[in-house]
């Protein structure tokens, strides 16, 4: 296991009703809020107005921003910007799913900095002086409610790209399980698969002895594998809901990466993907993630898929090797499959035409991806043309 630092200050409020520790969380910490809220659910499933209720009680005045798209783009944040700054918010309250979350948050690191924001995302440049953000979750896929990630497109330039830094970690996060009842089935099952995939990224890794880590992420995987079908086929399941609420944050919130080297090739690549193509990011993970375990899987990574297969599927142990981490990986895919989501990049239209050109791209980015197997422009290729 490596060194590491575990420090996780966002207070979590989890459970139905929830909604109501906003007026004692906002009143000592805000005098103006910004509300940020995505395209429409917000408002049309009545959690704004309980979230409005609260902000009331408090006593304290808000402005919104609305409309924010999924995989946000880069001028909504420009948006959201020049109204803090004009109206002199001192508070950013997302209302909503990741999309919003990760919009608020590159908000507040840019209300109170000179230059443009983007320089956060393509320089050294760091936030230093960051809004607080408080956060109401209504769908559960990405983790941004606990961690210090922000991921935002740049469509000019078909960049999309994530910023990090600990100063972004919400100071508070509402989850009630009930607020993600009307997700669709889709994005539901998009989510699901998010989740899977951020803990795959930390799971499957080189770092050896962290079985504290291995063995959280296991249970994390299962969880998913159980009540991913509850959530799919009974959206008001509130059990199913809660745990899938509650895996979501902390399969990306540092529990089970610290101590441990991650990959995150998978996600790099589908960042790619998405700039370009604009489709759900969960999606793209369910087409890439099993050709990358395909790909990456040799005689010095079996093992790690044996431990996937065998302690998350139940495959017999007694099996030859690379037959578990075989059936492991058709598990894999099955599942995404069975949640209805696409699995091969044909299945949303998409063709070879731009492999090399978002390659080049992330190569351009990042160097080389990944480090359970590291990965140059050939090799990212090779991942789209096995999802084909
Ligand atoms: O825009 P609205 O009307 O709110 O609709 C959204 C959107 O259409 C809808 N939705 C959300 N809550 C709902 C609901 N519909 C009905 N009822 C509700 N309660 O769901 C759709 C998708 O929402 P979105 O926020 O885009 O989904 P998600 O939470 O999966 O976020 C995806 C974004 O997060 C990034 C992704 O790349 C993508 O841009 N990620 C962020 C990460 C992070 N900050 O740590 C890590 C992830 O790996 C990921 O990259
Ligand atoms: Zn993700």
């Amino acid at each position: 296991m490596l060194n590491f630092t575990y420090h996780i200050p966002t207070i979590i409020y989890f459970g139905k009703g929830q909604v109501c520790a906003l007026e004692e969380e906002l009143r000592p910490r805000a005098k103006k809020v910004l509300i940020v809220t995505g395209q429409a659910s917000a408002k049309k499933y009545n959690i704004f107005e309980d979230v409005i209720k609260q902000v009331k009680k408090a006593g304290i005045d808000y402005v919104e921003l609305s409309g924010i798209e999924p995989n946000p783009r880069l001028k909504s944040v420009y948006k959201g910007i020049e109204i803090c700054r004009k109206e002199s918010v001192d508070f950013i309250l997302p209302v909503g799913g990741g999309s919003v979350v990760d919009a608020a948050k590159t908000i507040a690191a840019g209300v109170r900095y000179d230059g443009d924001v983007w320089d956060f995302f393509v320089t050294d440049a760091k936030p230093e002086d960051v809004l607080p953000v408080g956060v109401v979750l209504t769908l559960a896929a990405t983790g941004s409610e606990m961690n210090g990630n922000a991921v935002i497109t740049r469509q000019d330039t078909q960049r999309k790209l994530a910023l990090y830094t600990p100063l972004l970690r919400p100071v508070f996060s509402i989850l009630d399980p009930e607020y993600t009842y009307t997700v669709d089935r889709y994005n539901t099952a998009a989510g699901v698969v998010d989740i899977m995939v951020h803990v795959f990224e930390q799971y499957f890794s080189r770092t050896p002895a962290a079985d504290v880590q291995d063995r959280i992420a296991e249970a994390l995987l299962k969880v998913c594998i159980r009540y991913g079908p509850v959530v799919y086929k009974s959206p008001e399941n509130y059990d199913a809901r809660a745990n899938i609420l509650w895996a979501g944050s902390l399969a990306l919130n540092d529990l089970i990466g610290d101590g441990k080297e991650g990959d995150w090739a998978s996600h790099r690549i589908e960042h790619e993907l998405s700039a370009v193509y604009d489709i759900s990011h969960g999606a793209g993970l369910s087409i890439l993630t099993p050709s990358w375990m395909r790909y990456v899987l040799g005689p010095e990574t079996v093992k790690k898929f044996v431990d996937y297969g065998v302690n998350v599927w139940g495959i017999d142990s007694g099996k030859p090797d690379m037959e578990i981490a075989d059936e492991a990986i058709d598990k894999t895919l099955e599942f995404s499959k069975s949640l209805g989501l696409p699995t091969r990049l044909g299945d949303v239209g998409i063709t070879d035409e731009h492999f090399e050109s978002m390659a080049q791209r992330a190569i351009e980015t990042y160097g080389s991806l990944g480090s359970f197997r590291e990965l140059g422009k050939k090799d990212i290729v090779e991942i789209f043309r096995m999802s084909l």
